[in-house]
C-alpha cells in the first residue's frame, strides 16, 4: 500500500462538518467520512490538504476542459478585475462571448448568459413553456439538468424500484421539498428508446412544451445516444412543434469545438451550456434558435439574473474559447483518452472483469459486470456492480489518482493530461484491481 498520509484532510473535515451540513457545498461532494478536503490545483493535478497529488479525471464535474489554474485564462481574468465585475448593462465582454458561442455552437442564433447549468436549463423550460403555450416536459431517465425543482425527476439518483414498468414510466421524485403538483409537469421516458418515445408523443403532443436530453448520457455512465434516437426526436419536436432542448452542460467544449450537435449533426431549437465554457469559472448560456430565444420578452417572458453575463466568467470564456478554437487541446484530449479507455479496458479483461466503457475519450464511463447488454439506458446500468467499481476507484486515489467513486459519473479528461499522467492511471488501475480482488 503506497504512503497516504490523511491526518490534516480529517481534522480539516472535522472543522467542515461543524459549520456546513455533511462539512460539503454540494451533495454529489459527500464521500462520507472520508470525504476529501482539497486545496489546490494545477494542470491536471489536485492536492489534497496532506499535500497528496491526484491526477484528477473528476475535473469538478467536467469543467475543467483545459487544465486547473490555465495561466492564459487567469490572466484573462486578472486583466479584466481592474475594470470591475458586475455592471448591470451590457458590456463588450460578453457581447464578444456571444459572438464565438455562435460561431462555434450549430443552431445558435441567439444566447442568454446565465451563471450554472441548472440556472441554464430552468430558463430554457419556461422559454420553451412561453413559446408553446404549454407545460409539460419530456425528460429521459438517468438524465440529469441540474438541481431546480422541474427536472429533478427519475435522474441517476433514482433507485431502480421506483421507476415503474419500461411500457409506463413513472416520473420518480428525486428530493424531499419539490412541491407534488410538479412531478404532473413531467414525462419521464427510458434513454434510447425510440418506440416508446414515438408512442407518448404522438399520444401526448399537445401538452408537451419541451424535449430536454443529454445527448450523450454525462450522468449515467456518459452512455451513448443509439442512431436515430437524438434524430427521432428533432423529427417529432418538428412535427408537433415541441422545443427541442439539447442540455450539452457536460457536452458541450467537450465532445467537439460546438459541442454534441455538431458532434452528431442534430441540432436543438434550445441548447443550454455551462461547465467547459469557462474552464471552471462561473458562466452559463442558453443558446438557440432566432424564432425560441424570440420569445424573451422584458416584461413577458423573465429570463435574467444579478450576475448574469458576469465579467469574471466572461473574460475566462472568451479565452477559453479561443484556445479551444486556435489550438488541437480537444484533438490532444481524444488522443489520450482514447489511450486510456484502451488500456483500462485492457486492465479490465486481463483481470477477468465484464465491463462495457461507453461514451466518447473526452468523457467516458465504465460499467462494471452488467447483467444486460447491450448497456444503453439508465435500467441497466443499475443492473450492474457499482460497488465493486466504487471499491477500484477508492483503491486508485491513494495510488495518485482522483476519479468520481460513483460509477455514473464519467472519467473528465483536461488538455493539460499528459501521456506519462496516462500511464500512471493504466499502472494505478492495474495495482487497484489486483488490491480489491485479493481482498
Ligand atoms: C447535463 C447537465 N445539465 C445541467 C447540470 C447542472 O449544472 P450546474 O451544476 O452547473 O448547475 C449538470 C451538472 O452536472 C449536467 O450534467
Amino acid at each position: 500500500m503506497p504512503d497516504h498520509p490523511t491526518s490534516q484532510t480529517q481534522a480539516m473535515f472535522q472543522r467542515a462538518l461543524k459549520v456546513m451540513p455533511y462539512g460539503v457545498t454540494s451533495n454529489f461532494r459527500y464521500w462520507g467520512a472520508d470525504t476529501p478536503v482539497v486545496s489546490r490545483a494545477q494542470g491536471a493535478y489536485v492536492w489534497d490538504t496532506d499535500g497528496n497529488r491526484y491526477i484528477d479525471y473528476r475535473l469538478s464535474f467536467g469543467p475543467v476542459i483545459l487544465g486547473h489554474a490555465d495561466p492564459r485564462v487567469n490572466q484573462a481574468v486578472a486583466d479584466t478585475l481592474a475594470n470591475g465585475n458586475l455592471y448591470a448593462h451590457t458590456h463588450p465582454l460578453e457581447i464578444e462571448v456571444a459572438e464565438r458561442l455562435i460561431r462555434m455552437c450549430p443552431g445558435v442564433d441567439k444566447v442568454r448568459f446565465a451563471n450554472s447549468g441548472t440556472e441554464a436549463t430552468m430558463h430554457a423550460l419556461r422559454i420553451a413553456r412561453a413559446h408553446t403555450g404549454r407545460e409539460k416536459i419530456v425528460k429521459f431517465e438517468g438524465c440529469y439538468h441540474g438541481f431546480q425543482d422541474y427536472t429533478l425527476f427519475s435522474t441517476s439518483m433514482t433507485p431502480g424500484g421506483s421507476l415503474g414498468s419500461r411500457r409506463s414510466p413513472l416520473a420518480a421524485v428525486n428530493s424531499s421539498g419539490i412541491p407534488s403538483a410538479l412531478r404532473d409537469l413531467v414525462i419521464s421516458l427510458v434513454y434510447n428508446d425510440i418506440d416508446l418515445l414515438d408512442r407518448v408523443v404522438r399520444a401526448r403532443w399537445h401538452e408537451i412544451a419541451a424535449i430536454i436530453v443529454e445527448p450523450i448520457a454525462g450522468n449515467m455512465a456518459s452512455l451513448m445516444p443509439v442512431p436515430g434516437f437524438l434524430e427521432h426526436i428533432r423529427k417529432l419536436c418538428d412535427e408537433y412543434g415541441i422545443v427541442m432542448i439539447v442540455d450539452e452542460v457536460k457536452t458541450g467544449f467537450r465532445i467537439a469545438r460546438g459541442g454534441a450537435t455538431e458532434f452528431f449533426g442534430v441540432k436543438g431549437d434550445l441548447m443550454t451550456y455551462a461547465k467547459s465554457l469557462a474552464n471552471g469559472f462561473p458562466l452559463a448560456a442558453i443558446g438557440g434558435s432566432d424564432a425560441v430565444m424570440g420569445t424573451i420578452e422584458p416584461g413577458r417572458v423573465a429570463v435574467g439574473g444579478t450576475y448574469c453575463g458576469n465579467a469574471v466568467g466572461a473574460a475566462a470564456a472568451r479565452a477559453t474559447l479561443d484556445i479551444l478554437a486556435e489550438t488541437d487541446a480537444l484533438a490532444q484530449i481524444h488522443a489520450r483518452g482514447t489511450r486510456l479507455m484502451q488500456g483500462l479496458g485492457e486492465v479490465l479483461t486481463e483481470a477477468g472483469l465484464e465491463h462495457e466503457i461507453t461514451g466518447q475519450p473526452a468523457m467516458f464511463g465504465i460499467t462494471l459486470e452488467p447483467q444486460e447488454r447491450p448497456v444503453r439506458d439508465y435500467r441497466n446500468t443499475l443492473a450492474s456492480n457499482g460497488d465493486l467499481y466504487e471499491k477500484i476507484i477508492l483503491a486508485m486515489r491513494p495510488r495518485g489518482v482522483e476519479v468520481e467513486p460513483d460509477w455514473r459519473e464519467p472519467f473528465f479528461l483536461c488538455a493539460a493530461l499528459s501521456d506519462a499522467d496516462v500511464d500512471a492511471t493504466l499502472n494505478a488501475a492495474n495495482d487497484a484491481i489486483k488490491e480489491v480482488k485479493g481482498g
